[in-house]
């Protein structure tokens, strides 16, 4: 096998694995629950193992799904699992891990169907779509993970995500889309498929310090408005340098899943090659073991100034509109506030206790002097 089809993992590569296999040893059960069938969509898929042996994506996916006992408990769930890889060398390489997966296994349990395509994400993406009415699309978890920005059009991820319970792990290669995306008319078509707007021919010219936020912001926007996700969060992933390698995007419109994804960002501990990280009212928030809480801290008082409210609307909040998760709240967060005398309570029985019905009062802002 060719270096070209075959390549050493990198640590970035890593951690992205640790997220999925994370997340989706809870996704799978969660969905099982209730659907009578569930995809998952490994859309770049790669050749299923690197140079020393380490898995690619779908093996990890299906050993995921596969060595858990639950999966035996949701028999009566059908699951997918679709890879495509357009590269022949891969996909030869891909058809072997899984086929020998599937020996080692003594086959595929009934209810699980492995479909391998040496095909483009979008070709067999338009295949699902077309074999299938609306009604029949099943909650998919896709996982697009291309070299850089072609073939990840806008419009197939929407029709491929309409059904309200898929979700979406992107990577965004936003050193390529910084290098080329103002590059004209070669890479125009390309570009205007990923976002699925002319828009980026506005971003600032190559150089200007706006220009890689511009090109993030347009990316989360479209995947908000043209998809209709509720909720749609980037983790920046920086390397040693403190450069961004890449972003990964995740898109649901669950406040659960969402919740789930961040949980495992914060799990994923960098190392010396990477960390992620996000922001919260300008100011960075890094994914490391001892959260920092301080801008989750500023936030809530800015938000919550003046009012009083109950503790699970401060819980929606963490979820919805930070990079912090449920459990950050209370211990890390409200307790800290409490004892420097910056929230109370009406209805607290015992201090730095915040069970359900707790109402928390944040103080007004201080007015900004005017002369
Ligand atoms: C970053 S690698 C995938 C790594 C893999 N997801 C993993 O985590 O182990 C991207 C793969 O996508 C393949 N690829 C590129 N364009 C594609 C397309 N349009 N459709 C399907 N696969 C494509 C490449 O050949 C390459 O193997």
């Amino acid at each position: 096998m060719s270096k070209e089809a075959i390549w050493d993992i990198a640590a970035h590569t890593s951690v992205k694995h640790d997220l999925l296999r994370t997340y989706l040893g809870a996704w799978f059960p969660i969905l099982g629950k209730f659907n009578r069938r569930v995809v998952f969509m490994d859309g770049f898929a790669g050749p299923g193992r690197y140079l020393n042996g380490e898995p690619g994506s779908p093996a990890i996916a299906l050993g995921t799904f596969l060595d858990h006992n639950y999966a035996a408990n949701l028999s009566g769930t059908e699951y997918i699992f679709v890879f495509t890889e357009n590269h022949a060398e891969r996909f030869a390489s891909l058809e072997q891990v899984v086929e020998a997966e599937r020996v080692a296994r003594g086959g595929w349990p009934e209810h699980v169907k492995v479909i391998v395509e040496n095909k483009n994400f979008t070709e067999v993406a338009e295949d699902i779509l077309g074999s299938l009415g609306h009604k029949d699309l099943a909650p998919t978890f896709a996982f697009l993970d291309p070299f850089g920005y072609k073939d990840v059009p806008m419009d197939v991820i929407r029709r491929l995500m309409s059904y309200s319970k898929s979700e979406l792990f992107i990577y965004f290669d936003i050193n390529s889309l910084n290098r080329f995306a103002t590059a004209g008319q070669q890479v125009d078509v390309h570009f205007e498929a990923l976002y699925g707007t002319t828009e980026f021919k506005n971003a600032p010219a190559a150089g200007d310090p706006g220009r890689q936020q511009f090109l993030h912001d347009l990316y989360e926007r479209q995947l908000k408005n043209v998809c209709g996700f509720k909720h749609v969060r980037s983790f920046e992933m920086l390397g040693a340098n403190g450069k961004a390698i890449n972003y990964l995007f995740f898109c649901t419109n669950s406040s659960v899943g969402f919740d789930r994804m961040k949980g495992a960002m914060w799990k994923a501990a960098p190392s010396g090659d990477f960390r992620f990280r996000d922001s919260l009212g300008g100011q960075p928030v890094l994914f490391q073991p001892e959260p920092d809480t301080a801008p989750l801290q500023s936030q809530l008082l800015e938000t919550f100034a003046g009012k009083t409210v109950d503790i699970s609307t401060l819980a929606d909040f963490v979820v919805t509109s930070t990079p912090y998760v449920s459990s950050h709240l209370k211990t890390r967060t409200l307790v800290p506030l409490q004892l420097a005398g910056k929230i109370s309570s009406p209805n607290q029985r015992r201090p730095k206790q915040f069970p359900p019905g707790t109402q928390v009062t944040f103080p007004s802002l201080p007015a900004i002097a005017t002369d």
